[in-house]
């Protein structure tokens, strides 16, 4: 394929996730109405619902209907034991329900969240607010968009006045919960302006793309969380890191990311690592 000819296909593929993250999120919406069957994965704090895993289904098969050739990795198949490697080959990277711990609540932040990589590279992000119907898209090289309108990131680079949001993660045992409490301190007593946990990491990150926070730190999240926003990001003009400061490994289940390169490398040089198991399995590169 000519580059212009990739342009023009992945950009009909991200209509195509355009048009089934709004079904998708239509169906959390009537979900979130219904009693949920709630479940724990890898830890009692990680939750799965019914309806994860009938949004994911959704999303999947008509994905797969309509691109036999390309590949997927989502949130709840790769919980059932589906391999999460990331090939070179247009691959479709999917939360259906991100943030289920507030969908079992009914706590007003749940996404559902698409991206796509094409040869490992990110081409373009979809996160569609369940709750308020707001649509964030981009795609590489064309800028970001929240319900069509232009996404920039704050170029605040100082810390004392910034807002700083992160997520806990699903571990809590005692050592992980010290260093999670010992990061947030450290932020807080910079002082930043302050530290928000909303318990959806796609939204958080979306937040980074409008400007309305300045940084995000997470140790524990999954590339399904990272890889649309990623991209969103980026085309606001932000930056999205490893929290050892180089380039973001999209399954090390790490990431810092911020308006400004200065305010990312700040949030870095405070951070004590959590270490998780990578979403690939591979061994952990310590930096
Ligand atoms: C989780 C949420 C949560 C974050 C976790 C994510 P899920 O996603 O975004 O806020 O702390 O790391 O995995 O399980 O609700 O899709």
């Amino acid at each position: 394929m000519t580059s212009m000819e990739s342009d023009k296909c992945w950009a009909e593929c991200m209509d195509v996730a355009v048009e089934i993250a709004r079904k998708a999120g239509q169906m959390v919406q009537e979900a979130v109405k219904q009693e949920k069957r709630v479940s724990s994965k890898s830890t009692p704090t990680d939750l799965v619902t019914e309806a994860d895993q009938q949004v994911e289904e959704l999303i999947i098969s008509t994905l797969r209907e309509r691109y036999p050739t390309h590949r997927f990795i989502g949130e709840e198949s790769s919980a059932a034991g589906e391999k999460c490697v990331l090939t070179d080959s247009p691959t479709w990277i999917i939360d259906p329900i991100d943030g289920t711990c507030n969908f079992v609540h009914s706590f007003p932040m749940v996404a559902v969240s698409i991206g796509f990589a094409v040869m490992k590279e990110l081409e373009f992000g979809v996160i569609y607010h369940c709750f308020d119907g707001t649509l964030y898209t981009a795609r590489k090289g064309h800028g970001a968009f929240c319900n069509g309108v232009r996404l920039q990131v704050s170029k605040e680079k100082d810390v004392s006045r910034a807002l700083i949001l992160t997520e806990i993660g699903a571990k809590r045992d005692p050592a992980t919960l010290n260093i999670f409490l010992e990061n947030m301190k450290k932020l807080l007593s910079a002082p930043a302006h302050g530290v928000r946990i909303i318990g959806s990491s796609t939204l958080a990150l979306c937040h980074i793309a409008s400007g309305a926070a300045e940084a995000y730190y997470q140790y524990g999240l999954h590339c399904w969380d990272i890889a649309a926003a990623a991209v969103i990001i980026r085309e606001a003009g932000g930056c999205v890191i490893d929290t050892s400061g180089g380039p973001l490994d999209l399954m090390s289940r790490r990431v810092v990311a911020a308006g400004s390169r200065e305010m990312a490398d700040y949030v870095v040089r405070q951070l004590q690592p959590i270490s998780y198991e990578r979403d690939d399995h591979q061994p952990i590169v310590q930096s």
